[in-house]
């Protein structure tokens, strides 16, 4: 037993995909907001919705004075007055809300998106008996021959799903326990929502009714792409080795991983 409310339907993959909507139809609100840089993985920029304390930033809930989990974020009215169709969106399934923002990632390589692969940290200071936090990715743009890679072992290709990113795909995801990272080809950047929910009844309600699916076709990809990308990430990895080892730190987090991102807490 999980010391945290968790639901059923993210056991068996950690992540659903639900029906898409007509992001088409709506404004696009990505274009009016204002972003922010932030240390992440890939070439981002950030625009938030709901912050910890609502200020235009990005920074995680717990590195605030007072610190706070990944729940109650705070609105930003000059945001979301800009993007009210995207907040509504993102309140609509009534759960709790912790950050909200929109990601702007330009465009990468494969193995650069296996590099960038990580996972949240999104239950840091979460009280136990609580709900589980999992967050909700709207693709903006139409990004048919993107994909969210997830993985449920970094190392291990075998465990790999490449969700296309079509506009108004939805998915949610347990990014605590999948690696993710998106590989997105396009020629301009990928605008995305993302949104930490609580899992609780809310949420499992609001996701029963969008036909959620705990596995997905993935993008095809030959064994000889995705050995090139493995390739490219591993040679990224062991540039990045030395020169933290030149720096005198050192390379690698105590479980002997090799340390890659910057900060322990990053993005997708
Ligand atoms: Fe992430």
């Amino acid at each position: 037993m999980s010391e945290y409310n968790k639901l059923d339907m993210f056991e068996e993959s950690g992540y659903v995909v639900l029906d898409q909507y007509d992001q088409a139809a709506d404004p696009q609100e990505w274009l009016d907001v204002e972003y922010v840089d932030w240390k992440s993985s890939g070439d981002t920029r950030f625009a938030p919705l709901a912050s910890a304390y609502g200020d235009i930033e990005c920074d995680g809930f717990w590195n605030h004075n007072p610190p706070k989990t990944d729940k109650d974020g705070v609105w930003i009215d000059s945001q979301t007055e800009k993007a009210p169709i995207l907040t509504r969106r993102a309140m609509e399934p009534g759960a709790n809300v912790g950050r909200c923002r929109i990601i702007e990632l330009q465009p990468n390589e494969y193995g650069e998106a296996l590099y960038n692969m990580h996972r949240d940290d999104n239950n840091r200071l979460n009280p136990p008996g609580t709900g589980w936090i999992v967050r909700g990715f709207f693709n903006l743009t139409d990004d048919q021959d993107s994909v969210m890679i997830l993985r449920e072992d970094k190392d291990d290709a075998s465990t790999e799903t490449r969700v296309p990113l079509p506009a108004g795909t939805m998915a949610v995801i347990d990014t605590q326990r999948l690696w993710h990272a998106v590989w997105h080809k396009g020629a301009e950047p990928r605008y995305c929502l993302i949104t930490s929910w609580e899992s609780g009844p809310e949420l499992e309600a609001y996701l029963k009714a969008r036909n959620p699916r705990a596995r997905v076709d993935s993008l095809p990809m030959t064994d000889e792409e995705i050995a090139a990308g493995e390739a490219l990430a591993e040679g990224k990895r062991q540039a990045r080795a030395a020169a933290l080892a030149a720096r005198g730190e050192d390379p690698r987090f105590g479980d002997g991983s090799l340390r890659v991102m910057e900060e322990e807490y990053s993005e997708a």
